[in-house]
């Protein structure tokens, strides 16, 4: 059977073994996927001994996502952009990396939750690794304005200079702290891109940035009511998403490179999400 895993440092919660098996299984394909802890300084050697026992291809987790892209011979551009990869793919001696999380929340986004972006005003909350992943393929779908803001309004400003340096979103992207948002008319969509959910801590957001029509979706997924998604919904917001969706569509992307078929994601999603109560 062909062999594909996910690696990462912790692994233990990770629900990439389940939803591989449930794509498998509903399309047919013969394929064992399991979790490995790799220790923190041991990641190419542990990708080296699963290549050996015949692995065929890997999803990678915090925190390898950059050594990923070092690792492999071959880099899709946006991964490159992103600076991290979250798939690899072995095509015997060659290692090819790619990273789905960007187009798996576009995806999400406008065919899951019907979420346009052509034209929309986008606010991207945060400037780590999450949301640099995310920029290029949201700028690609066309948003009228897409703001990066972040607590220390240098790094955004970096990103966004990172972008313009490749050409990227001229006129549309711009970069700021919490503060001036207030100064912003309500955005469309607001993604939570930082790491505060994990930690449950609230963003120091001005109420201004929510508007009735509003979607305000939490990168963070199995939490329920993030500290964001609370604050969106004392300002009025009624449309809440987590990324629960983002994480089921990277994976079909990763299974359909990796197998040449693409899963149905809504039976998956339907399956694995909790109520955001
Ligand atoms: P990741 O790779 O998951 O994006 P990261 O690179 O460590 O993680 O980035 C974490 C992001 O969450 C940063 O944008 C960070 O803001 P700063 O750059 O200002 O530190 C943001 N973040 C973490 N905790 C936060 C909090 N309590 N409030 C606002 N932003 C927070």
């Amino acid at each position: 059977m062909d062999r594909y895993a996910v690696i990462g440092h912790p692994i233990g919660h990770s629900k990439s073994p389940l939803i591989h098996t449930l794509f498998a299984r509903a399309t047919g394909q013969a394929l064992e996927y399991s979790a490995i802890e790799a220790p923190l300084d041991g990641f190419a050697a542990t990708l080296d001994a699963f290549r050996a026992a015949g692995g065929r291809g890997v999803n990678v987790t915090l925190p390898f996502k950059l050594e990923a892209c070092a690792y492999a011979d071959e880099v899709s551009e946006r991964a490159r952009i992103a600076g991290a990869a979250n798939a690899l793919i072995f095509d015997g001696a060659r290692c090819r990396a790619d990273n789905f999380d960007g187009v798996g929340l576009v995806r999400d986004l406008t065919v899951n939750l019907g979420q346009p972006l052509a034209g929309q005003r986008v606010l991207l909350l945060g400037a780590g690794g999450a949301a640099r992943g995310a920029l290029q393929p949201l700028l690609q779908a066309g948003p009228a304005c897409l703001v990066v803001a972040n607590r220390d309004a240098t790094k955004a400003d970096d990103l966004v200079r990172t972008l313009a340096a490749l050409g990227l979103g001229h006129g549309v992207l711009s970069a700021c702290g919490y503060p001036v948002l207030a100064q912003h008319a309500p955005f469309d969509l607001i993604i939570n891109a930082t790491a505060a959910s994990l930690h449950a801590e609230p963003l120091p957001l001005p109420p201004q940035v929510f508007g009735p029509h509003t979607l305000a979706y939490d990168m963070v997924y199995g939490k329920g009511l993030t500290p964001f998604l609370r604050q969106a919904q004392a300002a009025g917001v009624t449309r809440l998403a987590d990324g629960l969706g983002m994480l089921v569509e990277q994976a079909a992307e990763t299974f359909a490179w990796w197998r040449g078929v693409r899963p149905d994601t809504r039976p998956v999603i339907a399956q694995l999400s909790v109520p955001l109560t």
